[in-house]
């Protein structure tokens, strides 16, 4: 079976919704801290340029690698941390920053485990959003792009760790 990519969201399209994102985000937060803790590691070309967009002086990021095992096309929830942030983010405002919420169920766990350590604030900040696979009803607080059900790679996500690269989003077609 061979594979080939659609593009799907330009480069131009994803650096205009990201600036606009940063400027919403640096209002949101104007005059406290923000903990960006990007998801290992389909998160990292969104984290870097969306960095760039937000205005904040007291801005820190660190970095998580959670699994969610399950089916290859489905999580099951059942999330194991693989990498834990440095420290502690009891009384600050975090900000997850992921690729792409599907099912819901990683972010639902994940949401969970850091509400514990209690944070001042937890939010959730995601390059793409396919509302139409949500099984679990989490709270996606900013949102890059929504799209359809479409398995998609490019811009941080991976078709089995491929395409991270691409400088776009794209949708994945296998022709038979
Ligand atoms: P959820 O727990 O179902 O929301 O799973 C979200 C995770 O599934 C994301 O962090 C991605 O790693 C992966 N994922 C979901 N949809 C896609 C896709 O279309 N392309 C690549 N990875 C995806
Ligand atoms: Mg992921």
């Amino acid at each position: 079976m061979s594979r080939r990519i659609e593009p799907l969201i330009t480069e131009e399209q994803i650096k205009a919704r990201v600036k606009e994102l940063g400027k919403q985000i640096s209002n949101d937060y104007r005059e406290k801290d923000l903990l960006l803790i990007g998801i290992l590691k389909g998160s990292i070309p969104f984290l870097c340029s969306l960095m760039w967009e937000i205005d904040n002086e007291k801005l820190a990021m660190d970095f998580m690698d959670v699994s969610s095992y399950g089916s290859e096309t489905e999580s099951s929830g059942d999330v194991k941390i693989l990498k834990d942030i440095d420290s502690s983010i009891k009384g600050k405002n975090v900000l997850i920053v992921e690729d792409i919420v599907d099912t819901g169920r990683t972010m639902q766990k994940l949401l969970g485990m850091l509400e514990t350590r209690e944070p001042a604030s937890l939010k959730i900040c995601t390059l793409l959003d396919k509302p139409s696979r949500r099984v679990c009803d989490v709270k996606v607080d900013y949102i890059g792009f929504e799209i359809e059900n479409r398995f998609v790679a490019g811009f941080g996500l991976d078709d089995d760790q491929y395409m991270r690269q691409l400088k776009y989003v794209g949708e994945v077609i296998f022709d038979k």
